[in-house]
């Protein structure tokens, strides 16, 4: 692979000719794709001048930086035609799973592969409503959060806390091994920290939601669906035979299928660099939860909903859009590293908003959504950069008419995913091979070797950027400042 040639024999590949040396590199392409380590053949003496840290002996360095052309893993989980608008969950369109499916036997089809039978189904089921129990010490945790906490640092961290409770599922304790042999043991071992994850991702969500408002945490009841169990988790204040509106139970249940994955997203590739270091499935998934909190990704719900708010009125939507133009502010819920026509979810969360809005009455935002969605498709600036509304520009006018605080709308997509994180793990702790920890290379700009210099010698460094900023404090009052002290001495800066 990447070797030296004469002239190519190969008819799929890549004939790469390096003008540092003349020579003539054949790479094979496979599944339309190269080998980045076919460059590293492709050696060549320094450059009159080059930099030592360039390593030119070492070979060439493929740069790809955000991931723009880069394939990490050979995937069989979910398929995406950005340019056509296509999403298939292991070959089925997302169209006909949000029609036919549920959210369950779609975590079901994202982990095995299959569409389940009844019977196989409804032991799944079983196993995740079974593990939605948490013990009680979970409750202290949760309690040991400020009242103003957002959910999404409680989800987070209670995901990792899970991850102590479960030696057994630690490769750390384990050995390293635990997920990657592939027997039946080892299997056993992995689906149950499966059903655990996805049965008390709504248990741990629930109580993230109810810390907040001071109350009393719900034991998961039995006989309720996934999403039905969630939100009778969240709501049920000890009415007799409380039962969760089915519109909303099925709404829900159809946005959390939507959700459930979205292939080598930010969260998704978060969860399998974490997970490549073999480390448990909690610590991986707690890592997922992080980098879908950022408001790039999982976070983009919330932010439609504070920029409508900040917009207010339809009257005011030409001029966001000029300050969207000047690049002052940011078309929140449009755009998207895949899609460049349309999101297929979107079409299927408008349909789902209004069957939402029909019971909860319509959202006061949706018209200025309405209008900036209709200004931004007629414009020129987003039709030539392909940027159409993704599956979050509608999805938190549902929360918002389904009563869910703001910073509530990032856990209403993490729970769901957690299906998709898992179904990727998994499939890279089976993976033929075995697992190669994730380490990625950089070009190194810095300073080349310098010596070090004595601290009356340095010449003075100065600028933003260039030195730690100076800040504000917030903890100690003027009049701490202005007092004296014996021993220990407040510094005045
Ligand atoms: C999703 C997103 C991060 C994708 O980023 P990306 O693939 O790196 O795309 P780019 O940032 O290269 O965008 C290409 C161009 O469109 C512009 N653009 C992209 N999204 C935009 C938006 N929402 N509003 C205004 N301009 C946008 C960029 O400024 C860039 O313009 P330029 O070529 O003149 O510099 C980006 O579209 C975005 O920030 N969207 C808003 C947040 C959001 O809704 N996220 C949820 C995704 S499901």
């Amino acid at each position: 692979m990447g070797r030296p040639t004469e002239s190519s024999t190969l008819t799929n590949s890549l004939t790469v000719r390096d003008n540092r040396t003349g020579k003539v590199y054949d790479v094979p392409i496979v599944d339309n794709s190269i080998q980045a380590t076919a460059f590293k053949a492709m050696t060549a003496p320094a450059a009159p001048g080059e930099r030592e840290e360039n390593e030119t002996y070492k070979g060439l360095r493929v740069a790809d930086k955000g991931f723009l052309n880069t394939a990490v893993i050979r995937s069989e989980i979910t398929y995406i035609d950005g340019d056509a608008g296509v999403l298939r969950y292991r070959g089925y369109p997302i169209e006909q799973l949000a029609l036919h499916s549920s959210h369950l036997e779609t975590a079901y089809l994202l982990i095995y592969g299959t569409l389940p039978t009844k019977p196989q189904l409804s032991v799944f089921e079983a196993e995740v409503s079974h593990h939605g129990v948490i013990h009680a010490d979970a409750e202290q945790f949760c309690r040991s959060f400020r009242y103003d906490a957002h959910p999404m640092a409680i989800l987070t961290s209670a995901f990792s806390y899970l991850g102590s409770y479960y030696g057994e599922a630690n490769p750390s304790l384990q050995g390293q091994s635990l997920y990657t042999k592939g027997d039946a043991a080892s299997l056993s071992i992995m689906d149950k920290q499966i059903y655990r994850l996805i049965g008390k991702a709504t248990t741990l969500a629930a109580m993230a939601y109810r810390v907040r408002q001071g109350r009393e945490f719900v034991t998961p009841p039995t006989g309720l669906s996934y999403t039905g169990s969630f939100l009778y988790q969240m709501d049920h204040l000890g009415e007799e035979n409380y039962t969760p509106n089915p519109v909303l139970e099925k709404a829900l249940d159809v946005l959390f299928l939507l959700h459930a994955d979205h292939e080598l997203n930010a969260s998704a590739t978060t969860v399998l660099q974490t997970g490549s270091s073999l480390v448990d499935p909690y610590s991986a998934i707690a890592a997922g939860c992080a980098s879908l909190y950022g408001p790039l990704h999982g976070g983009a719900n919330e932010a439609v909903i504070r920029m409508l708010i900040s917009i207010g009125k339809p009257e005011n939507v030409p001029a966001f859009i000029e300050a969207v133009k000047k690049r002052e502010k940011v078309l929140s819920g449009f755009g998207h590293r895949v899609y460049k026509t349309s999101d297929p979810r979107s079409f299927i969360v408008r349909k789902t908003a209004d069957e939402v809005f029909k019971i909860t009455g319509k959202d006061e935002l949706l018209e200025t959504a309405m209008a900036l969605h209709e200004a931004a498709m007629k414009d020129e600036y987003f039709v030539k950069r392909k940027l159409a509304p993704n599956v979050d520009f509608c999805s938190g006018l549902i929360y918002r008419a389904m009563g869910f605080p703001l910073d509530f709308f990032p856990v209403l997509f993490a729970v769901p995913r957690v299906v998709g994180w898992l179904a990727h793990w998994r499939q890279m702790m089976l993976q033929e091979g075995g697992v190669k920890i994730w380490r990625p290379r950089q070009i190194f700009v810095g300073a080349s070797k310098r010596d070090y210099v004595p601290i009356e010698a340095r010449p003075l460094v100065d600028g933003p950027k260039k030195t730690p900023s100076a800040i504000a404090h917030s903890g100690i009052t003027k009049r701490t400042m202005l007092a004296s002290f014996k021993g220990k001495v407040v510094p005045k800066l």
